[in-house]
């Protein structure tokens, strides 16, 4: 799979790339990449952004800088781009991420996260260049950066060869196969800590009584989540 991230700090992504699943991914022939919106501005002094329209605080990210900027990468034109791969803008208006979101991602051959900065996005960007919009949670971030990478780290992880263990994604929280609930808790050793022993069960070694005992924490843990503390909001 071939990720690109639209940004004008390519940099941040220097460290994100050097995780070990990340690692292991681009070993077996992913890709992640960075384009810098900066590089290909058609605007003096490296300009990216502008004022809104209308009024209010903070600045905008251009849509002609945008244009350019995937024009150069792709080589065709930004409008029709999308009909070839994903391209995902990300917003805090947009839908949330969850696990069916990422597996839908990680199944497809390329996609392109474009972050927004200060104030966000020229909506243009979002309504011609974009195949979707995507926020990961209900608070504003300063940026797409941080978001595009939980996107990436969320969707490499699913990708062949990113994890050590051939199991290690199937069986967890939000997986179909726990039912779309979090994750059992875990335990290892000491068996014994300050007095807190770790379950029975799991020193049992009775496997199926494990796997039944996961699945009850599974559920259980699901149950607790559908009814959040209520703060009046
Ligand atoms: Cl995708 N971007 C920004 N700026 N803030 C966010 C977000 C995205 N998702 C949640 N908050």
């Amino acid at each position: 799979m071939r990720l690109d991230v639209v940004t004008l700090f390519p940099d941040w992504f220097d460290w994100f790339a050097s995780q070990r699943h990340v690692v292991n991914a681009l070993a077996v022939g992913h890709e992640l990449r960075t384009l810098d919106l900066r590089e290909h501005t058609p605007l003096s002094g490296g300009q990216v952004d502008d004022t809104p329209f209308g009024g209010g605080a903070g600045m905008v990210l251009r849509v002609d800088v945008m244009d350019a900027a995937l024009r150069a990468h792709y080589g065709v034109d930004p409008v029709d781009l999308r009909r070839q791969r994903r391209v995902i803008a990300l917003t805090p208006g947009g839908r949330l991420l969850d696990d069916r979101l990422v597996d839908e991602l990680a199944q497809e051959p390329g996609i392109t996260l474009l972050c927004g900065r200060y104030e966000g996005f020229d909506e243009r960007i979002v309504e011609h260049f974009a195949s979707d919009a995507v926020s990961i949670g209900e608070y504003v971030l300063a940026g797409g950066e941080l978001a595009a990478m939980v996107v990436c780290d969320a969707v490499m992880r699913k990708l062949p060869g990113a994890l050590g263990h051939k199991d290690s994604a199937s069986e967890e929280s939000f997986s179909p196969a726990l039912e779309g609930a979090p994750e059992y808790p875990h335990y290892t050793r000491p068996a014994v800590w300050r007095g807190h022993s770790a379950p029975a069960v799991l020193l049992s070694g009775n496997h199926a009584r494990v796997r039944e005992w996961r699945r009850e924490e599974s559920g259980r843990r699901g149950a607790e989540r559908l009814e959040p503390p209520d703060d009046g909001r």
